[in-house]
C-alpha cells in the first residue's frame, strides 16, 4: 500500500536523522497529520471516559495482577466492546492493526473447551479434560488474539510487537474496570487442530489466549528487578563536567 510504503520509509527517517532531530521530530508530526482520519480526532467521548476514571496509568499498571481465578459473575458485552475498542488504540505501525479477535461467552465456552480438548493426547484427555471443561465453563470470557503474519520479517516484527502492546492495553484497560486477565500462551495454541476448530487461518498466529473476568483472588505482586540494575547510561554532558 503506498500509505505503508510511505510510513515505512525508512529513507526518510535516516535522511531527516542527518538533517538532525528537531526535523525528525517536525516530519514525524506532519506526516501523522496528513494522515490523521476523523476516527483519530478527539470526541466527546475521549474526555467523558477520562473524566469516568481518574485513575493514574502508573497506578493501573503498577496495581494489575495475572488473574488466575475468577468469579462467576458475568461481564457484560457491552464493557468487553468498549475494553476492545480502547485497546484498539494501542501503537501499530503503518496503521496494519494487525489483530482480531474471537470470544467465546456463555455457553460456546464449550465449543472453546472441546477445541483446547481437541488437541490433547488421548492421554491427556483422559488426565485433563474433565478439568479443564469446567474451568472454562466457570471463567466469563475466553478470547483468542489472532495476528495476521505478514512474510516480510521487519512488518511480522512490528506486527508482533504490535499485537503484544495490544494486549497490554486491553489487560490495563480490563483493570481499570475491575476486570481481570490472564495472558496464556499454552502449546495447543499452536496444534493444527485446535486452530482449525476455532477458525484460524494460514497466515495468522495466535498470540495469546485471553481468560477474563472478575478476580476471585488478586494474587500479590511478583518483585521486578529495579531498572537502576539493568540500566547503562551514556550522558556526554555528564563524562565533560568529570
Ligand atoms: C507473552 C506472555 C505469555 C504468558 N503465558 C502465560 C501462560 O501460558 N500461563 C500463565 O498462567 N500465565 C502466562 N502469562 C502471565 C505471566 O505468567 C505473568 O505476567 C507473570 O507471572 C507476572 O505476573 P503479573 O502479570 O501478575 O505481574 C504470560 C505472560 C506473557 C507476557
Amino acid at each position: 500500500m503506498e500509505s505503508d510504503r510511505l510510513m515505512d520509509s525508512d529513507k526518510s527517517m535516516s535522511n531527516d536523522r542527518l538533517m538532525g532531530s528537531d526535523k525528525l521530530v517536525d516530519s514525524d508530526r506532519l506526516m501523522s497529520n496528513d494522515k490523521m482520519m476523523a476516527s483519530d480526532k478527539p470526541t466527546e467521548n475521549d474526555t467523558l471516559i477520562k473524566s469516568e476514571h481518574p485513575y493514574k496509568v502508573a497506578e493501573v499498571i503498577r496495581s494489575r495482577r495475572t488473574i488466575r481465578q475468577f468469579k462467576a459473575e458475568p461481564v457484560s458485552q457491552e464493557l468487553v466492546l468498549e475494553l476492545l475498542n480502547v485497546a484498539n488504540w494501542a501503537p501499530n505501525h503503518g496503521r496494519r492493526e494487525p489483530w482480531r479477535y474471537i470470544q467465546y461467552k456463555g455457553e460456546a465456552r464449550a465449543q472453546f473447551a472441546e477445541a483446547v480438548i481437541g488437541s490433547f493426547t488421548a492421554e491427556e484427555k483422559i488426565k485433563y479434560a474433565e478439568h479443564r471443561l469446567k474451568y472454562y465453563m466457570e471463567i466469563p470470557i475466553h478470547l483468542i488474539i489472532v495476528m495476521k503474519e505478514d512474510p516480510r520479517q521487519k512488518q511480522w516484527d512490528e506486527d508482533f510487537g504490535a499485537v503484544c502492546c495490544w494486549i497490554q492495553t486491553f489487560q490495563l484497560a480490563a483493570w481499570e474496570r475491575g476486570l481481570g486477565v490472564v495472558w496464556k500462551t499454552n502449546t495447543y495454541i499452536y496444534a493444527p487442530a485446535f486452530r482449525e476448530a476455532v477458525g484460524v487461518e494460514a497466515g495468522e498466529k495466535i498470540v495469546g489466549v485471553l481468560h477474563v473476568g472478575y478476580p476471585e483472588i488478586i494474587p500479590g505482586a511478583q518483585p521486578r528487578t529495579a531498572a537502576e540494575n539493568r540500566l547503562i547510561v551514556h550522558d556526554s554532558s555528564m563524562q565533560e563536567v568529570e
